[in-house]
C-alpha cells in the first residue's frame, strides 16, 4: 500500500482521498482553507456530495486518511495528486495560479521518489509546466503523470471507484507504471498514453459531452418549430447504441464547474495554437441562447416579465450536489430579473447564503408553496427528484399566472395540466398531440414537397 498526498480538498481531492484510503492507502490531504482542513478531520464534508461524508469517516477511523491546513516542511508521500481548483480567467483561457502556487509550495517538502499525479483540468502542455516549475525549485528529476478525473458531482464517489477508464499520461513509463498499481483494485480498463494527450483526453471528453446536449438542444428548437416531441426523438435516438441516451435531454443547457470552463478553455488554447474551433464556438452559443428561450417562453404567455414575481425551481448546476458554478438555474433567474421580474429562488438543499453570496438581488425561499404565492410563473430550472412529488395543485391554486415552464423536461406535462397549469416543456408541443404546435400549413408543406419531388 503506498503513501498519498491529495492537495486540495475540494471536490476532486475529497473523494480522490477518501477513495484512495478505502483501497488501503494511507492518504494525506492537504488544503490551504482552514475552515475546509478543520471540517474534514472532524469527518464532516464541505461538499453536498452523496457518500462521500461516510467514506471520510471511515478513512478517519481506519486511522488512514490525515488533513493538514497548508503544506508540511517535509512530505513522504510516494505520490503528490494535484487536484486543486483551475477557473476559467477572462477570454477563457484556464487560471493556473493554484497549480502554479501548490506546485512550489511542495517541492521543498517533496520525497526524492515522489510522483506528482496531476488531476486537476489543466490546458495541454500544462504537465510540461509543473515539471518545469518542480525542476527550478530544485526537484531535478521529479515525474509529472496526467491522471485526468472524470468523476460527475452527484455520482463522484460511484465514478472515482467504479469509472469507466483510467488514463495516465506521463513521458515516464515507470512513473506510470507506478500509478498503476495504485488503482490495482479498482476494475477498470488502464489507458496508458504521453502527457498532453491525457491533458487533450480530459478536454475532449468534456466538449464532446457538452456537444450532445447543445445538439439535442438545437433539435428541440427545430421540433418546436415543425411540431415534433424531443423527448421521443431524443428516446429514439438513444436506443441507437451508436449515439446512446445519456446527455440526450433537451432543456435550459449545460452548466456547472466544468463544462463551462472547460469547453472555453479548449477554445481559448485551439485559438491560440491557431486551430479554428467553429464547432466549440456553436456549441457555447447554442447554450448561452437555450437560458435565453425562457425568457421568450415566459413573454409568449405572459406578454411581459415587468413586475411578473417568477419562481425558479432550483439553484444548484443540476441534481445531487449544492454546487451552483455556472449554473444555469441561476443564470436564468438573473436573466428573468434583468427583464424586469421579481425572481424567487427554491433549491431543497443549497443554502440560502450561498445563493445570495453570488447573487444578491434574487429573493431566496425555502418554503414551496410561499414561494409559489402570488406568482405568475414557474420556472423547473434544476431537476431535483422533490420535484415530482411537489404539491402541484395547491401551488397552482396559490399562483395568479398557474405557467409552469419545465427547463428540463422533467415533469409528467399532463399531470401539471390536470392539477390546473399551463405546461410548456422544451422541444415539446404544448398540448397533447405531436403536431399541435405546429406553425406550418400543412398544405403548404405538401406543396413544397411536391415541388420538390418535380425537381
Ligand atoms: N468538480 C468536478 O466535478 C470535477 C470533475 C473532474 C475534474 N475536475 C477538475 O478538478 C480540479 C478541482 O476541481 P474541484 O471541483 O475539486 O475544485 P474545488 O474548487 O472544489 O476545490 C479546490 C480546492 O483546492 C484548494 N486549493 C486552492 N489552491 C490551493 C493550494 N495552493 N494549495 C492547496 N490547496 C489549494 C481550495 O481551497 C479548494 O478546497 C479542477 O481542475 C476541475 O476542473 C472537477
Amino acid at each position: 500500500m503506498a503513501r498519498i498526498a491529495v492537495v486540495g480538498c475540494g471536490h476532486v481531492g475529497l473523494v480522490a482521498a477518501g477513495a484512495f484510503a478505502s483501497l488501503g492507502h494511507d492518504v494525506l490531504a492537504i488544503d490551504i482553507d482552514a475552515d475546509r482542513v478543520r471540517m474534514v478531520r472532524e469527518g464532516r464534508s464541505p461538499i453536498y456530495e452523496p457518500g462521500l461524508e461516510e467514506l471520510l469517516q471511515r478513512a478517519l477511523e481506519a486511522g488512514r486518511l490525515t488533513v493538514h491546513e497548508g503544506f508540511p516542511a517535509s512530505l513522504d508521500s510516494e505520490f503528490v495528486f494535484l487536484a486543486v481548483g483551475t477557473p476559467a480567467s477572462t477570454g477563457g483561457a484556464s487560471d493556473l495560479r493554484a497549480v502554479r502556487d501548490a506546485v512550489s509550495s511542495l517541492v521543498p517538502a517533496l520525497h526524492p521518489d515522489a510522483v506528482i499525479v496531476n488531476k486537476s483540468t489543466v490546458p495541454i502542455g500544462t504537465g510540461n509546466i509543473i515539471a518545469q516549475i518542480a525542476k527550478r525549485a530544485g526537484a531535478d528529476s521529479v515525474s509529472v503523470v496526467s491522471n485526468p478525473e472524470f468523476l460527475q458531482e452527484g455520482t463522484a464517489v460511484h465514478n472515482f471507484l467504479e469509472p469507466d477508464r483510467i488514463v495516465l499520461g506521463s513521458d515516464d513509463p515507470g512513473a506510470t507504471a507506478r500509478v498503476a498499481a495504485l488503482y490495482e483494485r479498482v476494475d477498470a480498463p488502464i489507458l496508458e498514453t504521453d502527457l498532453r494527450t491525457a491533458e487533450m483526453i480530459k478536454y475532449a471528453s468534456n466538449a464532446f459531452l457538452a456537444t450532445k446536449v447543445s445538439f439535442i438542444n438545437e433539435m428541440a428548437s427545430i421540433c418546436e418549430a415543425v411540431g415534433a416531441d424531443i423527448s421521443v426523438v431524443a428516446e429514439g435516438m438513444g436506443q441507437d447504441a451508436r449515439i446512446g441516451s445519456q446527455f440526450l435531454r433537451a432543456g435550459i443547457g449545460w452548466g456547472g464547474s466544468c463544462f463551462p470552463k472547460d469547453v472555453a478553455a479548449l477554445e481559448h488554447t485551439a485559438s491560440t495554437f491557431g486551430a479554428h474551433p467553429q464547432l466549440l464556438r456553436a456549441v457555447i452559443e447554442i447554450n448561452r441562447e437555450q437560458r435565453r428561450r425562457i425568457l421568450q417562453k415566459a413573454r409568449a404567455v405572459l406578454g411581459t416579465l415587468e413586475s411578473r414575481r417568477i419562481v425558479v425551481l432550483g439553484a444548484a448546476f443540476k441534481p445531487n450536489t449544492d454546487d451552483i458554478r455556472e449554473s444555469p438555474a441561476l443564470e436564468v433567474a438573473d436573466l428573468l430579473r434583468l427583464g424586469g421580474a421579481s425572481v424567487v429562488v427554491h433549491d431543497p438543499h443549497v443554502p440560502t447564503s450561498v445563493i445570495q453570496r453570488e447573487f444578491p438581488s434574487l429573493e431566496v425561499e425555502r418554503d414551496l408553496l410561499a414561494a409559489a404565492a402570488g406568482a405568475d410563473a414557474i420556472v423547473l430550472a434544476t431537476e431535483w427528484p422533490e420535484f415530482r412529488d411537489a404539491p402541484w395543485s395547491e401551488m397552482a391554486a396559490a399562483m395568479r399566472t398557474p405557467l409552469l415552464l419545465d427547463g428540463r423536461n422533467f415533469l409528467d406535462g399532463q399531470q401539471l395540466r390536470d392539477a390546473g397549469f399551463t405546461y410548456r416543456g422544451i422541444g415539446r408541443p404544448a398540448q397533447e398531440g405531436p403536431a399541435a404546435d405546429a406553425t406550418t400549413d400543412e398544405a403548404e408543406l405538401a406543396q413544397g414537397l411536391v415541388m420538390v419531388g418535380r425537381e
